[in-house]
């Protein structure tokens, strides 16, 4: 992704072109927010005005945008939109020549995308400078935390040369944003690295030739596949919201069938001799992956859960007050950032940003703008899935494998298998006690249900 500063400036100008007025400032928080993801909801605090208005205020804007463009716009394109004119128009006005800048990210993360007027420099030896691609890579700013995860990581990476590995979680638990702290720091292992998102639902082969021509860049003879320039260099592959391709309403982790040949071009990278890395981030554990790790060594998956006591620095950066009850507060929300983050604001806005004040105001969880982030979650779940998570919004104790509802028409077999999609999921999570394994609902998620 370009610099959403640079991107407002281009947008600004087109639209002073085109209009003779420049972008309005609940204009550019739009923009801003879209670019970032965030709901309306959300863009509407952070102007503090209602979600209608910054509803109103963008059907307005896509509108006019689209003018200025000659395209349909909306919420959902725009930034795939505007970057492809922004590029289009910066490589027009230097020479058509796209050079990706070796990086340097330390702590912050400085996504380069600069265009130069020289031609590619001649080829790289290697381990020398990295040639590196984040320029898809969303704006994160602060990454806390998280040195056991990247520890482990560069473990798997630099000793075990894993080959596959799955990164999955709860949506904004800090996938991306931990796979970008684990990249600052193994950069100068590796010849090229590249960060691609499925959001858009490339096709394989789109996607493959993209590759192709980022790992062709600095070789003289351009290699037929992918696995090719694995085995010639060290190539570090990220690919992102891989659950884009995933069936909405069918167990977790089922392709599109027409996104079926991922998996098999996963599984080659698992399985073929070479001396790369490919990083799959997913919301899901894809039950492929799962197979494969079983049967092959060379792939891991990790299981990223919430912050812990290092969301603390959240709290303190965000200036909330009462330290004493921020344990509490990262226990109730379960460290999870993106969560935190929204209820900091809640925090701030109505008590002053007090948090013991918060805590005792609040008889049940408060769950304010999380409500519309778990309802994404229990979008994709298949019917027997929303059934039976319903029926764990009722159980006050982790339940046994063997205890399914009395009303259900389901055998143990298949009882079983919903409750291991919900954990691939990371709705549903395992408890060991000493009587042996047992299931329980993502609290937050119990009390979004109990409450609905
Ligand atoms: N370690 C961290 N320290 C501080 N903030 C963090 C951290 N990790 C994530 N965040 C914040 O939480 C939000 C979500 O992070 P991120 O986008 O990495 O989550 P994700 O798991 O990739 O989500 P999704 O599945 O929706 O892509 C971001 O705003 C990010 O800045
Ligand atoms: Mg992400």
């Amino acid at each position: 992704m370009n610099n959403i500063e640079d991107i407002l400036q281009y947008i600004d100008n087109l639209m002073f072109e085109e209009t003779e007025s420049n972008l309005t400032p609940i204009e550019k928080t739009i923009l801003t927010g879209v670019w970032q993801k965030q709901a309306y909801s959300i863009i509407a605090k952070n102007f503090h005005c209602s979600e209608s208005k910054i509803k109103q205020e963008a059907a307005k804007l896509w509108k006019k945008l689209g003018q200025v463009l000659g395209e349909d716009i909306n919420s959902d394109n725009v930034r795939s939109r505007v970057e492809k004119k922004y590029r289009v128009s910066q490589a027009s006005h230097s020479g058509d020549c796209l050079l990706l800048d070796n990086i340097n990210i330390g702590g912050q993360f400085i996504q380069t995308n600069n265009y130069r007027q020289e031609h590619f420099k001649p080829p790289q030896p290697k381990h020398q400078t990295p040639i590196i691609d984040l320029t898809k890579v969303p704006e994160l700013n602060y990454n806390y935390g998280r040195n056991s995860e990247v520890t482990t990581l560069k473990e798997w990476i630099l000793e075990n040369k894993t080959r596959l590995i799955t990164i999955y979680g709860l949506s904004g638990i800090g996938k991306t944003a931990l796979t970008l702290k684990l990249i600052s720091e193994i950069k100068t292992e590796f010849d090229y690295i590249i960060y691609r998102s499925l959001d858009h639902l490339p096709q394989l082969i789109t996607l493959k030739d993209k590759l192709k021509q980022f790992f062709s860049q600095s070789q003289s003879n351009p290699l037929p596949e992918i696995i090719d320039y694995f085995n010639s260099s060290r190539c570090l592959l990220i690919i992102d919201d891989v659950d884009n391709i995933f069936q909405f309403g069918n167990l977790a982790g089922q392709y599109l069938t027409e996104y079926k040949d991922y998996s098999k071009f996963f599984q080659q990278i698992a399985t073929s001799s070479h001396q790369s890395c490919l990083i799959l981030i997913s919301s899901a554990k894809p039950p492929d992956i799962e197979t494969l790790e079983i049967q092959n060594k060379h792939t891991k998956t990790l299981h990223l859960q919430g912050l812990g006591k290092d969301a603390k620095a959240i709290l303190r950066e965000k200036g909330l007050k009462d330290e004493d009850k921020w344990d509490e507060l990262i226990r109730l929300y379960q460290g999870h950032p993106d969560w935190l983050n929204i209820i900091i604001l809640t925090i701030i806005e109505f008590f002053n940003g007090k948090v013991s004040l918060f805590i005792t105001a609040n008889d049940d969880l408060f769950l304010g703008d999380i409500e519309a982030l778990l309802e994404n979650h229990l979008e994709r779940l298949s019917e027997l899935e929303n059934k039976v998570i319903n029926w764990l919004a009722t159980q006050n104790e982790p339940i046994d494998i063997f205890q399914k509802p009395a009303d259900f028409e389901l055998s143990n077999a298949r009882f079983l298998q919903i409750i291991q999609s919900l954990t691939r999921r990371c709705l549903v999570e395992k408890v060991l006690r000493e009587e042996g394994v047992k299931f329980q609902l993502n609290s937050l998620l119990k009390v979004y249900l109990d409450m609905k």
